[in-house]
Protein backbone atom coordinates (compact mmCIF):
# COMPACT_ATOMS: atom_id res chain seq x y z
CA UNK A 1 0.00 0.00 0.00
CA UNK A 2 1.13 3.47 -0.78
CA UNK A 3 2.11 5.33 2.03
CA UNK A 4 -0.62 8.29 1.42
CA UNK A 5 -3.44 5.33 1.70
CA UNK A 6 -1.78 4.12 4.41
CA UNK A 7 -2.17 7.41 6.43
CA UNK A 8 -5.78 7.91 5.09
CA UNK A 9 -6.34 4.28 6.53
CA UNK A 10 -4.80 4.79 9.35
CA UNK A 11 -7.69 4.84 11.56
CA UNK A 12 -9.59 1.27 12.47
CA UNK A 13 -13.38 -0.26 12.02
CA UNK A 14 -14.66 -0.55 14.99
CA UNK A 15 -14.47 -4.27 14.57
CA UNK A 16 -10.65 -4.03 14.05
CA UNK A 17 -10.54 -2.97 17.73
CA UNK A 18 -9.45 -5.91 19.57
CA UNK A 19 -12.64 -6.60 22.26
CA UNK A 20 -11.06 -6.31 25.39
CA UNK A 21 -10.18 -2.94 24.96
CA UNK A 22 -13.29 -1.50 24.63
CA UNK A 23 -14.67 -3.43 28.24
CA UNK A 24 -16.37 -0.16 30.43
CA UNK A 25 -16.02 1.89 27.28
CA UNK A 26 -17.52 4.18 27.50
CA UNK A 27 -16.75 4.88 31.34
CA UNK A 28 -19.45 6.79 33.01
CA UNK A 29 -17.84 8.53 35.68
CA UNK A 30 -19.77 10.22 38.28
CA UNK A 31 -17.90 9.86 41.58
CA UNK A 32 -15.48 12.34 42.47
CA UNK A 33 -13.55 11.90 46.59
CA UNK A 34 -13.91 14.77 48.67
CA UNK A 35 -13.32 14.03 52.67
CA UNK A 36 -13.28 10.66 52.90
CA UNK A 37 -16.18 9.74 50.59
CA UNK A 38 -16.76 8.92 46.95
CA UNK A 39 -19.40 11.22 46.36
CA UNK A 40 -21.86 11.25 43.47
CA UNK A 41 -22.25 14.12 41.05
CA UNK A 42 -25.80 14.96 38.55
CA UNK A 43 -24.54 17.74 37.47
CA UNK A 44 -23.09 18.42 34.13
CA UNK A 45 -20.37 16.20 33.04
CA UNK A 46 -17.27 16.75 30.30
CA UNK A 47 -17.60 13.96 27.37
CA UNK A 48 -13.99 12.44 26.56
CA UNK A 49 -13.49 11.71 23.01
CA UNK A 50 -10.33 9.25 22.45
CA UNK A 51 -7.63 10.97 19.44
CA UNK A 52 -8.51 7.26 18.24
CA UNK A 53 -10.92 7.82 15.86
CA UNK A 54 -13.18 4.99 14.16
CA UNK A 55 -13.20 4.52 10.30
CA UNK A 56 -17.08 4.15 8.58
CA UNK A 57 -18.32 4.20 5.41
CA UNK A 58 -18.57 8.11 5.07
CA UNK A 59 -15.48 8.81 6.62
CA UNK A 60 -14.19 9.07 10.51
CA UNK A 61 -16.32 9.76 13.76
CA UNK A 62 -14.89 10.54 16.87
CA UNK A 63 -15.24 7.68 19.66
CA UNK A 64 -16.72 8.79 23.35
CA UNK A 65 -14.66 6.46 25.54
CA UNK A 66 -16.40 8.28 28.90
CA UNK A 67 -17.45 11.26 30.76
CA UNK A 68 -16.67 12.67 33.83
CA UNK A 69 -17.89 15.53 36.38
CA UNK A 70 -17.63 19.22 35.51
CA UNK A 71 -17.64 19.96 39.29
CA UNK A 72 -17.71 23.43 40.11
CA UNK A 73 -16.19 26.13 42.53
CA UNK A 74 -18.21 24.69 45.49
CA UNK A 75 -17.11 21.14 45.34
CA UNK A 76 -13.66 22.75 44.54
CA UNK A 77 -14.00 24.80 48.04
CA UNK A 78 -15.00 21.80 49.88
CA UNK A 79 -12.58 20.04 48.81
CA UNK A 80 -10.00 22.88 50.28
CA UNK A 81 -11.70 22.87 53.35
CA UNK A 82 -11.44 19.43 53.74
CA UNK A 83 -7.80 18.91 53.11
CA UNK A 84 -7.45 22.12 55.60
CA UNK A 85 -9.31 20.51 58.03
CA UNK A 86 -7.30 17.33 57.67
CA UNK A 87 -4.28 19.12 58.02
CA UNK A 88 -5.15 21.17 61.04
CA UNK A 89 -2.70 23.21 61.35
CA UNK A 90 -0.20 20.28 61.31
CA UNK A 91 -2.18 18.80 64.23
CA UNK A 92 -4.50 16.29 61.88
CA UNK A 93 -3.72 12.38 62.02
CA UNK A 94 -1.92 12.29 59.05
CA UNK A 95 0.48 15.40 59.89
CA UNK A 96 1.18 13.93 63.31
CA UNK A 97 1.51 10.12 61.76
CA UNK A 98 4.75 8.87 62.33
CA UNK A 99 7.00 8.29 59.01
CA UNK A 100 6.23 4.28 59.36
CA UNK A 101 2.85 4.73 59.86
CA UNK A 102 2.68 6.93 56.57
CA UNK A 103 4.80 4.35 54.46
CA UNK A 104 2.50 1.13 55.72
CA UNK A 105 -0.49 3.47 54.19
CA UNK A 106 1.64 3.71 50.88
CA UNK A 107 2.67 0.44 50.57
CA UNK A 108 -1.33 -0.33 51.14
CA UNK A 109 -1.97 2.05 48.34
CA UNK A 110 0.65 0.64 46.20
CA UNK A 111 -1.00 -3.27 46.78
CA UNK A 112 -4.46 -1.76 45.34
CA UNK A 113 -3.36 0.36 42.73
CA UNK A 114 -1.42 -2.66 41.13
CA UNK A 115 -4.59 -4.34 41.49
CA UNK A 116 -5.90 -1.83 39.22
CA UNK A 117 -3.46 -2.01 36.96
CA UNK A 118 -5.22 -3.05 33.24
CA UNK A 119 -8.20 -0.56 33.50
CA UNK A 120 -5.79 2.33 34.69
CA UNK A 121 -3.43 1.20 31.23
CA UNK A 122 -6.24 1.11 29.18
CA UNK A 123 -7.80 4.44 30.15
CA UNK A 124 -4.24 5.79 29.90
CA UNK A 125 -3.97 4.39 26.40
CA UNK A 126 -7.65 5.70 24.86
CA UNK A 127 -7.61 8.83 26.44
CA UNK A 128 -4.34 10.35 25.29
CA UNK A 129 -3.25 7.80 22.36
CA UNK A 130 -0.06 6.42 24.16
CA UNK A 131 0.92 2.95 22.60
CA UNK A 132 -0.26 -0.10 25.03
CA UNK A 133 3.48 -0.97 25.57
CA UNK A 134 4.70 2.97 26.50
CA UNK A 135 0.94 3.04 28.59
CA UNK A 136 2.26 -0.09 30.51
CA UNK A 137 5.80 1.52 30.95
CA UNK A 138 4.19 4.81 32.49
CA UNK A 139 2.45 2.34 35.29
CA UNK A 140 4.99 0.20 36.06
CA UNK A 141 7.51 3.35 36.27
CA UNK A 142 4.92 5.05 38.71
CA UNK A 143 5.00 1.92 40.45
CA UNK A 144 8.11 2.07 40.84
CA UNK A 145 8.46 5.23 41.51
CA UNK A 146 6.51 4.78 44.46
CA UNK A 147 8.44 2.02 45.80
CA UNK A 148 11.69 4.06 45.25
CA UNK A 149 10.11 7.23 47.42
CA UNK A 150 9.55 5.23 50.22
CA UNK A 151 12.88 3.62 50.20
CA UNK A 152 14.32 7.08 50.35
CA UNK A 153 11.71 8.15 52.76
CA UNK A 154 13.56 5.59 55.04
CA UNK A 155 16.38 6.60 54.33
CA UNK A 156 15.94 10.26 55.35
CA UNK A 157 14.07 9.06 58.36
CA UNK A 158 16.76 7.04 59.44
CA UNK A 159 19.07 10.47 59.15
CA UNK A 160 17.18 12.43 61.09
CA UNK A 161 16.85 9.99 64.20
CA UNK A 162 19.61 11.32 65.80
CA UNK A 163 20.42 14.03 68.14
CA UNK A 164 23.27 16.51 67.11
CA UNK A 165 24.93 18.74 69.42
CA UNK A 166 26.87 22.03 68.60
CA UNK A 167 28.18 24.56 70.74
CA UNK A 168 26.42 23.40 73.60
CA UNK A 169 22.61 23.10 71.80
CA UNK A 170 20.91 19.91 71.45
CA UNK A 171 19.08 19.58 68.58
CA UNK A 172 17.22 17.09 66.77
CA UNK A 173 16.57 17.94 62.89
CA UNK A 174 13.73 16.58 60.82
CA UNK A 175 11.74 17.40 57.67
CA UNK A 176 7.89 18.22 58.53
CA UNK A 177 5.01 18.84 55.97
CA UNK A 178 4.10 22.03 54.93
CA UNK A 179 0.30 22.24 54.73
CA UNK A 180 -1.95 21.64 52.19
CA UNK A 181 -0.90 20.69 48.42
CA UNK A 182 -2.89 21.24 45.31
CA UNK A 183 -1.57 18.59 42.58
CA UNK A 184 -1.87 18.99 39.00
CA UNK A 185 -0.43 17.04 36.26
CA UNK A 186 -0.21 17.07 32.47
CA UNK A 187 -1.77 14.62 29.55
CA UNK A 188 1.25 13.37 28.68
CA UNK A 189 1.83 11.45 31.51
CA UNK A 190 -1.07 11.92 33.26
CA UNK A 191 -0.34 9.30 35.76
CA UNK A 192 3.53 9.14 36.16
CA UNK A 193 3.91 13.05 36.52
CA UNK A 194 0.94 13.73 38.40
CA UNK A 195 2.71 10.89 40.65
CA UNK A 196 5.52 12.43 40.82
CA UNK A 197 4.29 15.43 42.67
CA UNK A 198 1.47 13.45 44.74
CA UNK A 199 3.19 11.19 46.27
CA UNK A 200 6.37 12.63 47.97
CA UNK A 201 3.61 15.03 49.42
CA UNK A 202 1.59 12.73 50.87
CA UNK A 203 4.61 10.58 52.42
CA UNK A 204 5.90 13.97 53.69
CA UNK A 205 2.54 14.25 55.90
CA UNK A 206 1.03 17.10 53.67
CA UNK A 207 -3.14 17.15 52.52
CA UNK A 208 -3.47 17.00 49.02
CA UNK A 209 -6.31 18.68 46.55
CA UNK A 210 -5.55 16.26 43.12
CA UNK A 211 -6.79 17.70 40.03
CA UNK A 212 -6.39 15.20 37.33
CA UNK A 213 -5.46 16.75 33.94
CA UNK A 214 -7.85 17.10 30.90
CA UNK A 215 -6.82 14.37 29.16
CA UNK A 216 -6.20 11.35 30.96
CA UNK A 217 -8.96 11.86 33.99
CA UNK A 218 -10.46 8.57 33.24
CA UNK A 219 -7.50 6.77 33.96
CA UNK A 220 -7.83 8.07 37.84
CA UNK A 221 -11.65 6.39 38.20
CA UNK A 222 -10.15 2.91 39.38
CA UNK A 223 -7.56 4.04 41.78
CA UNK A 224 -10.95 6.72 43.64
CA UNK A 225 -11.25 3.35 45.74
CA UNK A 226 -8.36 2.99 46.56
CA UNK A 227 -8.06 6.82 47.88
CA UNK A 228 -10.64 6.73 49.43
CA UNK A 229 -10.04 3.24 51.72
CA UNK A 230 -6.43 3.90 52.52
CA UNK A 231 -6.13 7.25 53.51
CA UNK A 232 -7.51 9.14 56.58
CA UNK A 233 -10.41 11.31 55.74
CA UNK A 234 -9.60 14.50 53.87
CA UNK A 235 -6.20 13.47 53.34
CA UNK A 236 -6.38 12.85 49.83
CA UNK A 237 -9.41 14.88 47.77
CA UNK A 238 -9.65 14.44 43.92
CA UNK A 239 -11.83 16.75 41.92
CA UNK A 240 -12.99 17.02 38.14
CA UNK A 241 -13.32 19.96 36.40
CA UNK A 242 -12.40 22.73 33.99
CA UNK A 243 -9.17 24.08 35.53
CA UNK A 244 -9.61 28.11 34.97
CA UNK A 245 -13.27 27.51 36.94
CA UNK A 246 -12.29 25.72 40.15
CA UNK A 247 -8.46 26.71 40.26
CA UNK A 248 -8.28 30.20 41.19
CA UNK A 249 -11.11 30.66 43.55
CA UNK A 250 -8.38 27.78 45.48
CA UNK A 251 -5.16 29.94 44.90
CA UNK A 252 -7.11 33.62 46.04
CA UNK A 253 -8.19 31.72 49.25
CA UNK A 254 -4.59 31.55 50.28
CA UNK A 255 -4.98 27.76 51.66
CA UNK A 256 -2.73 26.34 49.56
CA UNK A 257 1.06 25.74 50.77
CA UNK A 258 2.05 23.75 47.76
CA UNK A 259 1.53 24.49 43.78
CA UNK A 260 2.27 21.42 42.49
CA UNK A 261 1.84 21.47 38.57
CA UNK A 262 3.48 20.15 35.52
CA UNK A 263 2.11 22.50 32.84
CA UNK A 264 2.90 26.02 31.18
CA UNK A 265 4.68 28.91 32.52
CA UNK A 266 1.53 30.73 31.49
CA UNK A 267 -0.91 28.53 34.06
CA UNK A 268 1.36 28.68 36.44
CA UNK A 269 2.11 32.39 36.53
CA UNK A 270 -1.23 33.58 36.47
CA UNK A 271 -2.25 30.89 39.49
CA UNK A 272 0.47 32.45 41.41
CA UNK A 273 -0.47 35.92 40.91
CA UNK A 274 -3.90 34.47 42.57
CA UNK A 275 -2.17 33.77 46.11
CA UNK A 276 -2.85 36.56 48.48
CA UNK A 277 0.71 36.36 50.26
CA UNK A 278 2.96 35.49 47.73
CA UNK A 279 5.44 34.39 50.10
CA UNK A 280 3.61 31.81 51.89
CA UNK A 281 2.69 29.71 48.66
CA UNK A 282 5.62 27.10 47.44
CA UNK A 283 5.76 26.03 43.76
CA UNK A 284 7.07 22.74 42.26
CA UNK A 285 6.85 23.35 38.54
CA UNK A 286 7.69 21.47 35.48
CA UNK A 287 6.95 23.52 32.71
CA UNK A 288 8.02 23.96 29.11
CA UNK A 289 11.27 23.18 27.44
CA UNK A 290 12.95 23.85 24.06
CA UNK A 291 15.48 21.25 24.13
CA UNK A 292 18.21 21.33 21.27
CA UNK A 293 20.59 18.61 20.06
CA UNK A 294 23.42 19.83 18.71
CA UNK A 295 25.39 17.50 15.96
CA UNK A 296 29.14 17.47 15.34
CA UNK A 297 31.07 16.79 12.38
CA UNK A 298 32.43 14.10 13.85
CA UNK A 299 29.55 12.52 15.70
CA UNK A 300 28.45 8.71 15.14
CA UNK A 301 25.91 9.37 12.57
CA UNK A 302 23.76 6.59 12.66
CA UNK A 303 23.75 7.17 16.83
CA UNK A 304 23.20 10.81 16.46
CA UNK A 305 19.92 9.82 13.98
CA UNK A 306 18.65 6.96 15.88
CA UNK A 307 19.01 9.40 19.24
CA UNK A 308 17.62 12.25 17.65
CA UNK A 309 14.51 9.89 16.42
CA UNK A 310 13.58 8.47 20.04
CA UNK A 311 14.01 12.18 21.34
CA UNK A 312 12.14 13.93 18.82
CA UNK A 313 9.43 11.49 18.06
CA UNK A 314 8.83 9.72 21.56
CA UNK A 315 5.18 9.44 22.42
CA UNK A 316 4.89 11.39 18.99
CA UNK A 317 7.21 14.34 20.56
CA UNK A 318 4.86 15.46 23.21
CA UNK A 319 7.32 15.39 26.24
CA UNK A 320 8.89 18.51 27.87
CA UNK A 321 12.18 16.64 27.39
CA UNK A 322 11.62 15.95 23.57
CA UNK A 323 14.45 16.92 21.60
CA UNK A 324 12.27 20.38 19.85
CA UNK A 325 15.45 21.67 17.10
CA UNK A 326 18.56 20.02 15.59
CA UNK A 327 21.25 21.77 15.20
CA UNK A 328 23.71 19.99 13.18
CA UNK A 329 26.91 20.66 11.64
CA UNK A 330 27.37 21.81 7.94
CA UNK A 331 29.26 19.48 6.70
CA UNK A 332 27.36 16.65 7.55
CA UNK A 333 24.05 17.63 7.51
CA UNK A 334 22.71 16.47 4.55
CA UNK A 335 24.25 12.79 4.95
CA UNK A 336 22.21 13.79 8.50
CA UNK A 337 19.20 14.75 7.00
CA UNK A 338 19.19 12.27 4.39
CA UNK A 339 19.25 9.08 7.46
CA UNK A 340 17.34 11.14 9.52
CA UNK A 341 14.43 11.55 6.78
CA UNK A 342 14.63 8.23 6.10
CA UNK A 343 14.52 6.81 9.56
CA UNK A 344 11.47 8.25 10.47
CA UNK A 345 9.30 7.07 7.55
CA UNK A 346 10.70 3.68 8.46
CA UNK A 347 9.20 4.20 12.03
CA UNK A 348 5.91 2.10 12.45
CA UNK A 349 2.59 4.20 12.93
CA UNK A 350 -0.69 3.52 13.42
CA UNK A 351 -3.49 2.28 16.69
CA UNK A 352 -1.94 2.21 20.51
CA UNK A 353 -2.88 -1.22 20.60
CA UNK A 354 -0.92 -2.52 17.74
CA UNK A 355 2.22 -4.01 17.98
CA UNK A 356 5.08 -2.48 18.26
CA UNK A 357 3.48 1.25 16.86
CA UNK A 358 5.52 4.44 17.44
CA UNK A 359 3.50 7.06 15.96
CA UNK A 360 0.12 7.38 17.23
CA UNK A 361 -2.71 9.89 17.06
CA UNK A 362 -2.21 13.22 18.57
CA UNK A 363 -4.42 13.72 21.76
CA UNK A 364 -5.38 17.38 21.83
CA UNK A 365 -8.38 19.22 19.98
CA UNK A 366 -6.95 21.37 17.16
CA UNK A 367 -3.27 20.25 17.83
CA UNK A 368 -2.93 18.70 13.99
CA UNK A 369 -4.19 22.21 12.73
CA UNK A 370 -1.54 24.09 14.89
CA UNK A 371 1.35 21.86 13.52
CA UNK A 372 -0.05 22.56 10.31
CA UNK A 373 0.13 26.00 10.56
CA UNK A 374 3.92 25.91 12.09
CA UNK A 375 5.01 23.74 9.28
CA UNK A 376 2.91 26.19 6.48
CA UNK A 377 4.73 29.25 8.27
CA UNK A 378 8.23 27.15 8.02
CA UNK A 379 7.76 26.53 4.69
CA UNK A 380 6.58 29.94 4.40
CA UNK A 381 9.67 31.25 5.22
CA UNK A 382 12.19 28.71 3.14
CA UNK A 383 12.09 25.60 4.71
CA UNK A 384 10.93 22.35 3.34
CA UNK A 385 9.39 19.26 4.11
CA UNK A 386 12.24 16.70 3.51
CA UNK A 387 10.22 13.51 4.38
CA UNK A 388 7.91 11.94 2.21
CA UNK A 389 4.57 12.85 3.26
CA UNK A 390 5.54 14.89 5.83
CA UNK A 391 2.99 16.76 7.71
CA UNK A 392 0.12 14.80 6.20
CA UNK A 393 -2.87 14.88 8.35
CA UNK A 394 -5.47 12.31 8.57
CA UNK A 395 -7.98 14.06 11.42
CA UNK A 396 -6.00 13.55 14.71
CA UNK A 397 -2.98 11.29 13.47
CA UNK A 398 -0.42 13.70 11.72
CA UNK A 399 2.23 11.82 9.68
CA UNK A 400 5.79 13.63 11.32
CA UNK A 401 7.14 16.56 9.64
CA UNK A 402 10.82 17.08 9.10
CA UNK A 403 11.25 20.63 8.30
CA UNK A 404 14.90 22.00 6.98
CA UNK A 405 15.87 24.36 6.86
CA UNK A 406 15.16 26.00 9.72
CA UNK A 407 15.59 29.95 10.64
CA UNK A 408 14.80 31.94 12.99
CA UNK A 409 11.96 33.70 11.06
CA UNK A 410 10.01 30.62 11.92
CA UNK A 411 7.44 30.21 14.36
CA UNK A 412 8.54 26.85 14.53
CA UNK A 413 12.26 28.11 16.01
CA UNK A 414 11.06 29.96 19.09
CA UNK A 415 7.27 27.97 19.49
CA UNK A 416 7.72 24.40 21.54
CA UNK A 417 5.71 22.55 18.91
CA UNK A 418 4.48 19.60 21.64
CA UNK A 419 4.21 17.32 18.61
CA UNK A 420 5.33 15.14 15.48
CA UNK A 421 7.37 18.49 13.86
CA UNK A 422 10.87 18.62 14.06
CA UNK A 423 12.87 21.67 12.68
CA UNK A 424 16.52 20.91 11.62
CA UNK A 425 19.08 23.80 10.78
CA UNK A 426 22.58 23.32 9.71
CA UNK A 427 25.43 25.48 11.72
CA UNK A 428 28.57 26.76 10.85
CA UNK A 429 29.90 28.11 14.15
CA UNK A 430 29.60 26.43 17.29
CA UNK A 431 28.06 29.88 18.38
CA UNK A 432 24.91 29.35 16.66
CA UNK A 433 23.59 26.97 19.21
CA UNK A 434 25.09 28.16 21.77
CA UNK A 435 23.34 31.50 20.95
CA UNK A 436 20.55 29.72 20.89
CA UNK A 437 20.54 28.35 23.96
CA UNK A 438 21.40 31.68 25.84
CA UNK A 439 18.65 33.48 24.38
CA UNK A 440 15.88 30.82 24.75
CA UNK A 441 13.17 31.65 27.08
CA UNK A 442 13.55 27.61 28.42
CA UNK A 443 16.55 25.90 29.90
CA UNK A 444 16.15 22.54 30.76
CA UNK A 445 18.29 20.00 28.92
CA UNK A 446 20.50 19.79 25.33
CA UNK A 447 22.03 16.76 23.64
CA UNK A 448 25.52 16.92 21.86
CA UNK A 449 26.71 14.57 19.57
CA UNK A 450 30.36 14.38 19.14
CA UNK A 451 33.79 11.95 20.13
CA UNK A 452 36.89 14.75 20.58
CA UNK A 453 36.93 14.73 24.66
CA UNK A 454 38.36 18.58 23.89
CA UNK A 455 35.65 20.26 22.05
CA UNK A 456 33.07 17.90 24.30
CA UNK A 457 34.51 19.33 27.30
CA UNK A 458 34.49 23.00 26.19
CA UNK A 459 30.51 22.97 25.07
CA UNK A 460 29.89 21.22 28.39
CA UNK A 461 31.33 23.62 30.72
CA UNK A 462 29.25 26.62 29.37
CA UNK A 463 26.49 24.56 28.74
CA UNK A 464 25.80 23.54 32.76
CA UNK A 465 25.00 26.87 33.10
CA UNK A 466 22.80 27.54 30.62
CA UNK A 467 20.69 24.34 31.11
CA UNK A 468 20.36 21.37 33.56
CA UNK A 469 21.26 18.54 32.15
CA UNK A 470 23.61 18.00 29.24
CA UNK A 471 23.49 14.60 27.41
CA UNK A 472 26.19 13.18 25.78
CA UNK A 473 25.29 11.08 22.71
CA UNK A 474 21.72 10.31 23.70
CA UNK A 475 18.32 11.79 23.57
CA UNK A 476 17.52 13.94 26.40
CA UNK A 477 15.10 12.88 29.18
CA UNK A 478 13.72 12.73 32.35
CA UNK A 479 14.78 9.21 34.16
CA UNK A 480 16.41 7.41 35.78
CA UNK A 481 14.03 8.96 38.34
CA UNK A 482 16.83 8.94 41.03
CA UNK A 483 18.43 11.71 38.81
CA UNK A 484 17.69 15.46 39.42
CA UNK A 485 14.97 16.99 37.34
CA UNK A 486 14.89 20.59 36.68
CA UNK A 487 15.44 23.02 34.66
CA UNK A 488 16.13 27.18 34.22
CA UNK A 489 14.27 30.02 33.07
CA UNK A 490 10.56 29.07 31.83
CA UNK A 491 11.39 25.09 32.40
CA UNK A 492 10.56 24.83 36.27
CA UNK A 493 11.07 25.73 39.30
CA UNK A 494 12.14 23.27 42.40
CA UNK A 495 13.84 19.96 41.66
CA UNK A 496 12.27 16.48 41.61
CA UNK A 497 13.82 13.06 42.11
CA UNK A 498 12.71 10.39 44.13
CA UNK A 499 14.92 12.25 47.14
CA UNK A 500 14.59 15.96 46.10
CA UNK A 501 10.69 15.75 46.15
CA UNK A 502 10.71 14.98 49.71
CA UNK A 503 12.57 18.05 50.13
CA UNK A 504 10.54 20.15 48.54
CA UNK A 505 7.13 19.05 49.39
CA UNK A 506 8.53 19.64 53.01
CA UNK A 507 10.45 21.91 55.45
CA UNK A 508 13.87 21.66 57.59
CA UNK A 509 12.18 21.66 61.05
CA UNK A 510 13.94 21.46 64.68
CA UNK A 511 13.93 21.09 68.26
CA UNK A 512 16.89 22.78 70.13
CA UNK A 513 17.82 23.17 73.84
CA UNK A 514 20.86 24.21 75.97
CA UNK A 515 22.54 21.31 76.80
CA UNK A 516 21.44 21.73 80.85
CA UNK A 517 21.04 18.72 83.07
CA UNK A 518 17.39 19.87 83.36
CA UNK A 519 17.02 19.82 79.77
CA UNK A 520 18.98 16.76 79.02
CA UNK A 521 16.31 14.82 81.60
CA UNK A 522 13.34 16.34 79.79
CA UNK A 523 14.90 15.15 76.66
CA UNK A 524 16.00 11.64 77.33
CA UNK A 525 11.95 11.16 79.29
CA UNK A 526 10.50 11.84 75.83
CA UNK A 527 12.59 9.97 74.13
CA UNK A 528 12.87 6.89 76.47
CA UNK A 529 9.19 6.83 77.46
CA UNK A 530 8.39 7.32 73.54
CA UNK A 531 6.25 10.68 74.05
CA UNK A 532 7.39 12.14 70.74
CA UNK A 533 6.74 11.11 67.33
CA UNK A 534 9.41 13.88 66.36
CA UNK A 535 11.47 13.98 69.38
CA UNK A 536 12.43 10.45 69.07
CA UNK A 537 15.21 8.26 67.59
CA UNK A 538 12.97 5.06 66.53
CA UNK A 539 14.95 3.77 63.72
CA UNK A 540 12.98 2.18 60.62
CA UNK A 541 14.64 -1.43 59.80
O1 LIG B 1 7.12 15.53 29.63
C1 LIG B 1 8.11 15.50 30.35
C2 LIG B 1 8.50 14.24 31.04
O2 LIG B 1 8.93 14.44 32.35
C3 LIG B 1 9.54 13.53 30.27
O3 LIG B 1 9.90 12.36 30.85
O4 LIG B 1 11.97 12.04 29.51
O5 LIG B 1 10.99 10.18 30.81
O6 LIG B 1 9.85 11.02 28.77
P1 LIG B 1 10.72 11.35 29.92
Amino acid sequence: MLLTDKIKNVFPRITDVPKPLLNDIPYIQTGYLVDGEIRLWDGPRQEVISPVRIANNTGHKPLCIGEYPLLSETQASEALDAAVAAYDHGRGLWPTLSVAERISHMERFVFRMIKEKERVVRFLMWEVGKSLQDSEKEFNRTVQYINDTLAALKDLDRISSRFSIEEGIIGQIRRSPMGVVLCMGPFNYPLNETFTTLIPALVMGNTVILKPPKHGALLYAPLLDAFCDVFPKGVINVIYGEGRTMIPPLMASGKINVLGLIGTSRTANSLKKQHPNPNRIRCVLGLEAKNPAIVLKDADIDLAVKECVLGSLSFNGQRCTALKLLFVERSIADEFLAQFARAVNELPFGMPWQDGVFVTPVAEKGKTDYLNALVSDAVSHGSRVVNDQGGTICESFFFPAVLYPVNNKMRVYHEEQFGPVIPILAFDSIDEPIDYIINSNYGQQVSIFGKDPDQMAQLIDPLTNQVCRVNINCQCQRGPDTFPFTGRKDSAEGTLSVSDALRVFSIRTLVAAKKTDMNKEIITRIVRDHKSKFLATDFIL
